[in-house]
């Protein structure tokens, strides 16, 4: 028997829309589509099992070979660093890693910044080197809420839209870093299955490409 190909895809909207590059590049999965609560859908014929998991897991699911390939945003390959193959850019879930404050927020830089945020990571090396103290505040969501109530004096989020910001009277200071899906690979399994991952990777490539042109 043939042995299946574990793929983690991040459940919602990005993880619909990555399954459909899966099933062009010949890995379709059909009753994936139908509208219901199970999370682990295989193709015996094709070789494939996809699984549903909350996006921010996805890495994890790679790492340690639950998956043997996935689609996590670089905004969690930047902050937990797992060891994985980074394939490819997805070109998709685009967003951005900021830095954002009150409006007229002016920083007083001989106080230590007071930083709320879900990447920790992130925020410390972005300040790390533009040499200022911070004190990070890690939080797990709502981060916006942070400097409103005077928890923190900025925050370090993910921004796609600005509207969660502009609705909160909270604006972008500065742009850590661009965000977007990437395709990624357990490191063994990238050795043993490497036909198959190369042959989707190549063909989502393409994809892209042609949707470029
Ligand atoms: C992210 C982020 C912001 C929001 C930004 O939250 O933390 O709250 O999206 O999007 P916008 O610029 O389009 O308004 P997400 O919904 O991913 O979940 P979270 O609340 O768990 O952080």
């Amino acid at each position: 028997m043939k042995e299946m190909l574990n793929v983690a895809l991040p459940k919602g909207r990005l993880g619909e829309r990555v399954y459909d590059m899966f099933e062009k590049a010949g890995f379709p999965c059909p009753s994936i589509k139908e509208n219901n609560r199970k999370l682990i859908f295989e193709n015996e014929e094709k070789g494939v099992r996809y699984f549903w998991v909350k996006p921010s897991d996805v890495a994890i699911y790679v790492e340690r070979g639950a998956a043997d390939i996935g689609v996590a945003g670089k905004d969690i390959l930047l902050e937990y660093e797992p060891e994985v193959y980074e394939l490819l850019d997805l070109n998709t879930g685009k967003c951005r890693m900021a830095v954002a404050a009150p409006k007229g927020f002016s920083d007083n830089k001989r106080r230590t910044l007071k930083v709320a945020t879900k990447f920790s990571k992130i925020a410390a090396d972005f300040y790390r080197k533009t040499g200022r103290d911070i004190d990070i505040i890690h939080l797990n969501g709502s981060i916006e809420i942070a400097p409103i109530l005077g928890l923190s004096d900025v925050i370090v989020d993910i921004v796609e839209t600005g509207t969660t910001l502009k609705e909160n009277n909270l604006e972008v200071v500065e742009t850590i870093v661009p965000i977007s899906a990437r395709l990624i690979a357990n490191k063994s399994s990238f050795q043993f299955k490497g036909d198959q991952i190369e042959r989707i990777r190549d063909s989502i490539r393409e994809q892209l490409e042609e949707e470029n042109d």
